[in-house]
């Protein structure tokens, strides 16, 4: 089935879809890869010949213009399911609208535990010892929509936000590949 994924950085969740996809047996084709910004991840999906797009905040008169050029892109590939990698801004109404209940967003926290744009930093600042990261069902609010899927990190007493990050990436990885390959998968 074809998706969409919407990404705003390096893209590492992005690769791992790529690669995922690869397998005769994968259920989902990544069809376009769309950003917010020029986004360094971009290239893995231009190494492969897949469509990419930049929808910047700034090219347009208000937040709500911008949603709507965001949701026509979207809606233009046709997307089953719509996947937010490392995708920085929340998306509004019109995307909602089109594609409620069908666009899934990872974050590096194991929610509702430490929303938003700085998870990592959050939990790390907050002293726990476990944290992780969730797969969830996007709705309207800031990372409070279903959870789909978790897993667990230790925090290591060492730990900066950039290592423990990358731990959490390591296993954000699969896991999503997981969730996005179960939700794609046609029974
Ligand atoms: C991921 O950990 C994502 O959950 C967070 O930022 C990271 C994006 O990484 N919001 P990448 O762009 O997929 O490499």
């Amino acid at each position: 089935l074809p998706i969409v994924v919407l990404i705003s950085g390096s893209g590492s969740n992005l690769a791992a879809l790529l690669t995922a996809a690869r397998a005769a047996d994968c259920p989902y084709e990544v069809v376009a890869v769309i950003a917010d910004r020029d986004a360094s991840g971009l290239a893995h999906a231009r190494a492969e010949g897949i469509p990419t797009q930049v929808v910047r905040l700034a090219d347009h008169p208000d937040r709500a213009a911008w949603d709507r050029t965001l949701a026509a892109a979207v809606a233009e590939a046709r997307p089953e399911l719509v996947v937010l990698a490392g995708f920085m801004k929340l998306v509004g109404p019109p995307m909602l609208e089109s594609f409620g209940g069908r666009i899934v967003n990872t974050h590096p926290a194991l929610l509702p535990s430490f929303p938003g744009a700085h998870g990592v930093r959050d939990a790390l600042a907050h002293g726990v010892k476990i944290t992780g990261c969730s797969v969830i069902e996007v709705d309207a609010g800031v990372d409070t929509g279903r959870i789909l899927a978790q897993a667990a990190v230790e925090v290591l007493d060492d730990d900066t936000e950039a290592s423990l990050h990358e731990r959490i990436k390591a296993v954000e990885q699969p896991l999503l590949v997981d969730v996005v390959r179960r939700l794609t998968a046609v029974s």
